[in-house]
């Protein structure tokens, strides 16, 4: 039976030491593990990635391929070295801050992008010791732009769908990249690329043809005497998890402990990874204006900030975590009072049920990236508002934002207009709350995951029948 091969940098399941250095085993954070766990577990699939640690040790590694194993995964090992420079130098110190519009953060570093392409070749090793030719490999994100060329050099027939989670920047900022023509000849191996958005897209194929020299018709690139198709597939969530979490037990004894804490103050939210593109910053400072400008809320409301933990052996993220320990410290002690603080300020993850609390409880959430391929945690808030109470305040940089259009809509740089946005959401009359709500609702129930898989699988399918039809 044909299976769908799941290949990703990261594995849904993170492998880590605890205190008394013994292997625990933990869900990953982020988007595209938390979107695409519902796809691996089903028949023979399988899910092939890093599982988040130096495993060295021979009879460590015995321990984690066998519960990966019984959870359809196999790992794809890195070592300390290749971390630093695969993972954290060209993946994380190159490609996020340029596909994210900060070039200025940007190092162009020779050993990491030969690490790069020695990594791209492990994943591609990996696959082809699995793989069988009737399989779709489907390939995920800026980690492992090389992959799918380096597959097709290897497996002329099979399937290969690519999508890329985070946004594809302009082609002026593309350019910057030293290696930029090999990361999209990379690409060309795929049958399939798929983006979040149509922006997106145009980017991408811009960069094809100005970059690459490649003809492009319409959304087809020629490749010798291959197509490569490009289209769009907004992302979409688990939708039925998100609702039935809100109604879980678990999640309302949650929701009791935390009520009986903060008492009857309004919670608003932000969930993020700590990283630079979620616009913290910004949003510390827009907090702070609004309580300066609408002294009346001070003790009413707080703003509950979950920053998940991400990335922090790389100097940016390290800097930004004292930067917003910095701000949230300024703020507290210049407006708290004796019982109220203006930011409850969590680093570190939280389990599915304390989230779906959160999301329940706010009355506002600020989803604010300073730019964002889709932004799954809009979603997660609207589908676990069963009541439809809430206002989502959303930057126009997400990728989410096209399609719910009934939040409201900021400009993440504009701190007064952010301002102003936290006073309307709070002040908004409950029924135009629930207007709103339930026509973004009903987009992220239909467009839902399932959906999602479906269409790029399907499109994927048609491709390779087609090709298979000319011959
Ligand atoms: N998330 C999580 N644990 C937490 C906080 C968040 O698993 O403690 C999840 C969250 O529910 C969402 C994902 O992490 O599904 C974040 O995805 P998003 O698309 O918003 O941003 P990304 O991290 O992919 O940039
Ligand atoms: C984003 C990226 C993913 C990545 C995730 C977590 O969602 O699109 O590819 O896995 O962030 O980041 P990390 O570096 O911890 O894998």
């Amino acid at each position: 039976m044909s299976r769908t091969i799941i290949v990703s940098n990261r594995l849904p399941l993170k492998v880590f030491r605890d205190d008394n250095e013994q292997l625990q085993f933990a869900t990953s954070e982020g988007g595209l593990a938390t979107g695409l766990g519902s796809v691996y577990k089903k028949g023979d699939n399988l899910w092939i990635g890093w599982p988040g640690l130096a495993v060295e040790n021979d009879n460590d590694r015995k321990v984690v391929d066998q519960q990966l194993k019984a959870g359809n995964m196999r790992p794809v090992y890195l070592t300390e070295e290749e971390v630093h420079e695969f993972y954290e130098g060209f993946s994380n110190e190159t490609l996020w801050p340029i596909f994210h519009y900060f070039p200025s953060y940007a190092n162009f570093d020779e050993n990491h992008w030969e690490s790069y392409k020695k990594v791209n070749q492990k994943f591609c090793d990996a696959i082809l010791e699995i793989a069988r030719p009737d399989d779709t490999i489907w390939v995920h994100d800026y980690q492992l732009l090389l992959v799918p060329q380096m597959l097709r050099d290897q497996l002329p027939q099979i399937s290969i769908g690519f999508f890329q989670h985070i946004p594809f920047p302009s082609f002026e900022t593309f350019r910057a990249i030293p290696w930029r023509r090999e990361l999209l000849m990379g690409l060309m191996g795929a049958d399939l690329v798929g983006f979040h958005t149509f922006d997106d897209m145009r980017h991408f194929l811009s960069s094809v043809s100005r970059l690459a020299g490649m003809k492009v018709n319409q959304t087809q690139v020629v490749v010798g005497n291959r197509t490569v198709t490009v289209d769009a597939f907004p992302m979409g969530i688990d939708f039925e998890k998100y609702e039935g979490m809100a109604s879980h037990p678990d999640t309302l004894s949650q929701e009791v402990d935390y009520r009986t804490s903060i008492g009857k103050t309004k919670v608003m939210l932000s969930i993020d990874r700590l990283d630079y593109s979620k616009g913290i910053p910004n949003r510390l400072k827009a907090i702070e204006m609004f309580f300066d400008l609408n002294p009346q809320y001070i003790g009413e409301v707080s703003l509950f900030m979950i920053v998940v933990p991400s990335r922090d052996t790389v100097p940016k993220y390290r800097a930004l975590k004292e930067e917003i320990d910095l701000a949230v410290g300024r703020i507290n002690a210049k407006i708290g009072t004796v019982n109220w603080k203006p930011i409850h300020y969590f680093y570190r993850s939280f389990d599915i049920h304390s989230l779906s609390a959160f999301y329940r409880m706010a009355d506002v959430a600020l989803v604010t990236p300073m730019r964002d391929g889709m932004n799954l945690v809009a979603k997660e808030y609207v589908a676990s508002k069963l009541d439809n109470k809430g206002v989502l305040i959303l930057s126009e940089m997400a990728g989410a934002s096209k399609e719910l259009s009934d939040s409201i809509r900021i400009n993440p740089n504009d701190i007064h207009q952010l301002s102003d946005a936290i006073r309307d959401a709070l002040e908004m009359e409950v029924e135009v709350q629930q207007q709103h709500m339930a026509v973004m609702k009903q987009t992220i129930k239909r467009y839902n995951i399932h959906h999602w898989v479906k269409l790029f699988l399907e499109q994927l399918e048609g491709i390779k029948d087609d090709q298979k039809t000319a011959g």
